[in-house]
């Protein structure tokens, strides 16, 4: 059975982007591949984090990735920081990655406009990234198009490296991107992914969202002086978000959505997709708290935790013999 990594980082709370651009494409993967799913929760603290906050940030996301459809039972579920040879691989793949490329990946250059006095992890975080994959020999990685740079940069350290040690050490992932629709904007700036570190929480819909929140938020959502509901995304980025949304919500296509919606009004629409977010998220929010404070979390985190511990050890060992770091 092929093997596929993916995670998220719990740098804030998470989003109907995130659901609907990795989490259910982690739910229709679970039963093809052999799974592995984590918190990148040593990515998180690139930029500065409140460790009260982060701590609850990162037990929620593992209850909420089960809460969604994600089995314990067909995943391996596990937090980045509790497998500590995903960091030290990181070091290794570090110095076998030239510093330039570094600096002309997208995600850094935007956050590091965002960041005053920024850290060298902002920098250095796709090489972890690289390790993450790498270490699980993953056939694939299943991301939003956002994560594909650094997809892509994992493959060609991979490559790198194994040209350099004349080894095939390492497997080169392939990046599986979701599909233009599952690409979520954020509703008060559309033309901006929906984002959870984003400064206005307007025009975000978080998962723990309360329903007033929800219809809210999706009621303000920006849209054009049109009123004509067609997907373009150019052109309509507002209404094509939500079009989007719905689509991925419902499994109805963007033309029968177009036709079933021709000649009304954005509030009608608007409506509409209000429920079809409330009718998902409600019993997702119900799973969760009964899941939260659980003590099964905490027993899936541990059995995360040895099995890929092993998994790496092994990796790693071999990675020190390779490069001349073994008694
Ligand atoms: P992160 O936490 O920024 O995002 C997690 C996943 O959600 C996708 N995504 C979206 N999809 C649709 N619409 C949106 N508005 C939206 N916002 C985010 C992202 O593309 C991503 O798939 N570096 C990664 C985490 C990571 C990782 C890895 C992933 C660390 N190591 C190894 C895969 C493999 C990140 O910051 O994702």
């Amino acid at each position: 059975m092929k093997r596929m990594i993916t995670g998220l980082q719990p740098s804030g709370r998470i989003t109907i982007g995130n659901y609907i651009g990795a989490i259910r494409q982690m739910i229709n993967n679970q039963d093809l591949y052999e799974s592995f799913i984590f918190v990148a929760d040593m990515h998180a603290i690139t930029i500065p984090q409140d460790p009260e906050a982060l701590k609850k940030n990162i037990r929620e996301l593992v209850a909420l990735y089960i809460a969604c459809g994600i089995d314990p039972n067909k995943n391996v579920i596990f937090l980045q920081s509790d497998n500590y040879y995903h960091a030290n691989v990181s070091w290794i793949l570090e110095c076998n990655t030239p510093f330039g490329v570094l600096g002309r990946m997208t995600q850094f250059k935007d956050k590091s406009k965002k960041h005053q006095n920024f850290m060298a992890g902002l920098l250095t975080y796709p090489i972890l990234m690289a390790a993450d994959i790498l270490i699980y020999d993953a056939d694939i990685v299943p991301v939003g198009k956002d994560q594909k740079q650094h997809v892509e940069l994992a493959r060609d350290i991979a490559e790198s490296f194994n040209k350099r040690y004349n080894t095939e050490f390492f497997k080169i992932p392939e990046p599986v991107i979701s599909k233009e629709t599952s690409k979520i904007g954020d509703l008060i700036d559309p033309t901006k992914k929906m984002s959870k570190s984003a400064e206005n929480k307007k025009g975000v819909i978080f998962l723990l969202d309360s329903e007033a929140d929800i219809r809210k938020k999706i009621m303000g959502a920006t849209t054009d002086s049109e009123m004509n509901i067609k997907y373009d995304v150019e052109n309509k980025p507002g209404i094509s978000s939500l079009i989007a949304i719905y689509h991925e919500l419902t499994g109805l296509s963007i033309a029968e959505i177009e036709e079933k919606y021709k000649g009304q009004n954005y509030g009608t629409f608007k409506k509409d997709v209000a429920d079809v977010v409330v009718n998902t998220l409600i019993p997702i929010q119900e799973r969760f708290n009964k899941l939260v404070n659980s003590k099964e979390l905490d027993d899936i985190l541990e059995n995360g935790k040895n099995k890929t511990l092993e998994i790496a050890k092994a990796k790693y060992e071999q990675i020190k013999k390779i490069v001349g770091l073994d008694r």
